[in-house]
């Protein structure tokens, strides 16, 4: 009844972050966290799919497995890259014995990108540099004049978090170079990712223990970026890339036609209670986002190979929104979709109901004297509720993309991105749009 329809999740067991994501000979590979057995953080192997076009997936045989002394308490999260002809895989064997942590970071590599073999690790437990702790993952490798580079979450001593930089010619030998994060990041920097677009860099990672101030950091734990260069520890304007509920670990790459493509996933350390687990599976990937900078800032819209999942257009222009106004009466209701809503001048509050019924909705604001836009999903149905907000000078543009069990809302193409689990009945299917004075542009509608 959960099964997400165009999301990347698991038939069964638990999937977490996107991992190893490469455009290769043709193709992008996805691989991600994965628990083949059941819902729980345990026996973490890397799954693997593969497409042309990120709409038609097809589901490969788990690449990695922690079946090795160097990984045998997990194969976790890790990156991919491309070395004379090869596919190579970078990750973190977790290994406890008694209850002590020790990371290995690992090597794996494939001639067809189907069959991976384990190479072992090339930076030892024992190689962990002075001063940091045993919590040292999470490698994300890139290429960079020539050279190899790889920052990696890491621990300092004194229990905060960091991100650590290596590089190297040949990725089998491994220089430690710096620390490149300052600061107050809590106790731990997860999922690392550094890059650039037109030049200007950005530091993506997911710290852990930030505490919520106002309307920011309100999530169990953050995923978000700085605009930065590799080496510019000054620079510490951390900014939250999602504004909903479940996103974190996210990591990217570049695509076809250059462009750089992100994947989240949605969901939460910790916060297993889903009800999805009822029926043996729970979280998924987000879909792929372009990422592009605007005015200082990181924008997210969808990927524009996703329009290859839309059917049966709908379309409503100039819409004059006095009360309530149900889609309904347009034909205009559902569960799985896509939807486009494009607004004029709005000066007043909006309200926005998606996936309604007799008891549920899943409420959109735009609190228009706060500046202010609102997810509510105290009323959504089953699962974890709560209400997060976002600052938002203008609203012009909601892009909604509602699948079973989860919803993604980009506003005003990309500038905020909501993301969140719901649960609601099958028959919730209303879209109900509530204002004074407000004109819809264009509503454009499309079941996917
Ligand atoms: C983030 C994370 C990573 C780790 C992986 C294990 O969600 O904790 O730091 O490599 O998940 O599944």
């Amino acid at each position: 009844m959960w099964k997400n329809k165009f999301h990347i999740e698991a038939e069964k067991g638990l999937v977490n972050d996107p991992n190893g994501l490469i455009f290769w000979k043709g193709e992008y590979h996805v691989f991600f966290q994965l628990n083949p057995k059941s819902c729980e953080h345990i026996f973490k192997n890397w799954g693997h799919i593969k497409t042309r076009d990120l709409v038609n997936w097809e589901k490969l045989p788990i690449a990695l497995s922690p079946t090795d002394w160097f990984d045998k308490d997990g194969c976790y999260s890790g990156s991919a890259i491309e070395k004379d002809g090869k596919l190579y895989l970078m990750y973190t064997g977790n290994v406890k014995n008694n209850g002590t942590r020790e990371s290995y970071q690992c090597l794996a590599v494939s001639e067809d990108g189907i069959n991976f073999k384990k190479l072992g690790p090339v930076i030892h437990n024992d190689d962990i540099p002075k001063g940091y702790t045993r919590h040292f993952r999470d490698p994300k490798l890139f290429k960079k004049n020539g050279k190899f580079y790889m920052v990696l979450g890491a621990q300092r001593e004194d229990l905060t978090g960091t991100i650590l930089l290596y590089s190297s010619e040949d990725i089998f030998n491994w220089n430690f170079e710096q620390e490149i994060i300052k600061g107050n990041f809590g106790y731990m920097c997860e999922c690392p990712d550094y890059y650039e677009i037109n030049e200007q860099g950005v530091l993506v990672f997911s710290p852990q223990g930030l505490k919520a101030e106002g309307i920011f950091y309100n999530n169990r734990y953050q995923s978000g970026y700085i605009l930065r260069g590799l080496r510019e520890t000054g620079k510490n304007n951390f900014t939250e890339l999602d504004r909903g509920f479940e996103f974190y670990a996210p990591q990217s790459f570049i695509g076809k036609d250059g462009e750089r493509i992100m994947f989240g996933w949605i969901g939460m350390p910790e916060e297993l209670d889903h009800p999805s687990v009822e029926e043996g599976h729970i979280h998924s990937l987000t879909l792929p986002r372009i990422m592009e900078i605007k005015n200082n800032k990181l924008y997210q819209r969808p990927h524009t190979d996703l329009q290859k999942l839309r059917k049966n257009k709908k379309e409503i222009e100039d819409l004059e929104i006095n009360g309530e106004v149900n889609l309904k009466k347009f034909n205009i209701n559902g569960t799985t979709y896509e939807m486009i809503l494009k607004f004029e001048n709005i000066n007043s509050d909006l309200i926005l109901n998606i996936r309604a019924g007799k008891k549920n909705k899943t409420v959109l604001k735009y609190d228009y004297e706060n500046k202010l836009f609102i997810l509510d999903r105290e009323n959504s149905g089953r699962g974890y509720k709560g209400i997060r907000k976002c600052a938002l000078d203008i609203l012009k543009e909601i892009h909604i993309f509602s699948d079973t069990s989860c919803v993604e809302i980009y506003l005003n193409n990309g500038e905020e991105v909501f993301t969140a689990n719901i649960y609601p009945e099958k028959d919730d299917r209303n879209i109900i749009l509530f204002g004074n004075n407000i004109k819809a542009e264009k509503i454009e509608f499309y079941e996917i």
